[in-house]
């Protein structure tokens, strides 16, 4: 057993901080408040390679393994979850996808771009009536020969405005259940694809997320991924990979958050002394350290599952579930030894807490988490 990253690991690891630092950090603040997508940063995580890490090089991605991939996701989301989401959505939930099952056309049209930065993905799963419950989809794709009609609505998409392209999960055939959905590449142009109002939301708030109307699209056959009836499949394997993401997002979160508390904890003065003299201070931060470094473990444990070509069904899932509670947990108590400095806005962890809590909701809830565990672990 080897817990060491490799050389090329820990160059990727602090080209990531130091990116994180410089160019994430100013505006963090201001950009939550505002609500505003950021633009620049998602343009220069393009350059860095940022956007298609997984991707093979042929396809203009930066051919890395998972554990990277994670390594990244971490330390972006120590400062700017908001940033993050939207390399974790581009990476696992559309470049993937695309590339384990996209044809050639497909991948020639679009993952190059979108592996590059060039052009940013969203994934198109839940609906107003099918958040966890994702077989009921109410999207319909009607097969019309040589072309779909996609009618519908889409809910809380990441990237809903700012992407070109959207994995589109939809119903073809109500009848056979999960096995008659497709999954289709919409272009933004498309006629009738119309974006609706952006959310105003707890957290990741310089993320951008709305919901998407369908209104008689129509999208050619060679747009479909995979065999007929393949979209669901697809949606699952998808996601299986994408709560990589997300685990190691809500790692870096929390991560994050202990790593200010500790700074503070050494400068604030209470009772003649820096309040990490303070066992009730020093406590807090053994008891952050420990998890986190259990979510650690359980994060690249996944990655490292999927760059060996095992099953990462569970071992995503348990990631993401243990993740991200020490992300919740960790940036309570954050705020916590922060005291009163904690509640407003300059000393970053309030919205660390806030971020942390859509990472125990998108890309499966922790209790769709724990009926994937219950499940793989009972199965035989
Ligand atoms: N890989 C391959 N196939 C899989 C799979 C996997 N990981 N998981 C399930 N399947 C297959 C099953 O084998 C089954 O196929 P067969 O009938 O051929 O055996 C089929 O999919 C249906 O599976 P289930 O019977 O288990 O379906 P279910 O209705 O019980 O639901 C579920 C399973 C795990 C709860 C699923 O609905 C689920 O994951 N729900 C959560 C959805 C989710 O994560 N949404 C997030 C939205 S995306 C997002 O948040 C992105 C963003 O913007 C950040």
């Amino acid at each position: 057993m080897d817990f060491s990253l490799s050389e090329e690991q820990i160059m990727i690891q602090e080209a990531a901080r130091e990116f994180a630092q410089n160019e994430l950090l100013p505006g963090v603040i201001e950009r939550d408040e505002a609500q505003r997508f950021p633009t620049e940063q998602v343009k220069r995580m393009g350059d860095l390679g940022f956007m298609g890490m997984m991707v093979d090089p042929e396809y203009g991605g930066s051919g890395l393994d998972t554990v990277s991939y994670a390594l990244v996701m971490e330390e972006l989301s120590k400062v700017d979850a908001s940033a993050s989401v939207v390399v974790s959505v581009n990476n696992s939930l559309v470049c993937w996808g695309l590339e384990a099952y996209g044809n050639e056309q497909q991948k020639q049209k679009y993952l190059k771009r979108l592996a590059m930065g060039e052009i940013i993905g969203a994934f198109c799963l839940s609906e107003p009536e099918a958040g966890s419950d994702a077989t009921s989809q109410k999207t319909t794709a009607l097969d019309k020969g040589d072309h779909y009609i996609l009618n519908g609505t889409k809910n809380w998409i990441t990237n809903g405005n700012s992407a070109s392209v959207y994995i589109v999960m939809a119903q073809t055939d109500k009848d056979k259940g999960h096995k008659g959905i497709n999954a289709f590449l919409v272009d933004k142009e498309m006629p009738g694809f119309e974006i609706g109002p952006k959310e105003n939301k707890l957290g990741i708030r310089g993320s951008d997320t709305h919901s998407l109307n369908f209104n008689d699209v129509k999208v050619p056959k060679e747009n479909r991924i995979g065999e007929d009836g393949f979209g669901f499949k697809f949606a699952m394997k998808t996601l299986a990979g994408g709560r990589i993401g997300i685990a190691a997002q809500a790692l870096g979160i929390a991560a994050g958050a202990y790593e200010l508390s500790k700074k503070y904890a050494k400068e604030r003065k209470a009772f003649g002394t820096e309040i990490v003299n303070h066992q009730a201070i020093a406590f807090k931060l053994a008891d952050m350290h420990t998890q986190i470094e259990a979510a650690r473990f359980l994060v690249y444990k996944a990655a490292w599952d999927k760059d060996q070509g095992n099953n990462y069904d569970l071992s995503s899932a348990m990631a993401k579930l243990y993740a991200s509670q020490v992300a919740m947990d960790t940036t309570i108590e954050a705020v916590q030894i922060h005291g009163g400095n904690g509640f407003v806005k300059d000393y970053h962890v309030e919205r660390l807490m806030r971020d942390a809590k859509i990472t125990q909701i998108y890309e499966g809830t922790s209790e769709i988490q724990k009926i994937v565990i219950s499940r793989s672990i009972t199965r035989d």
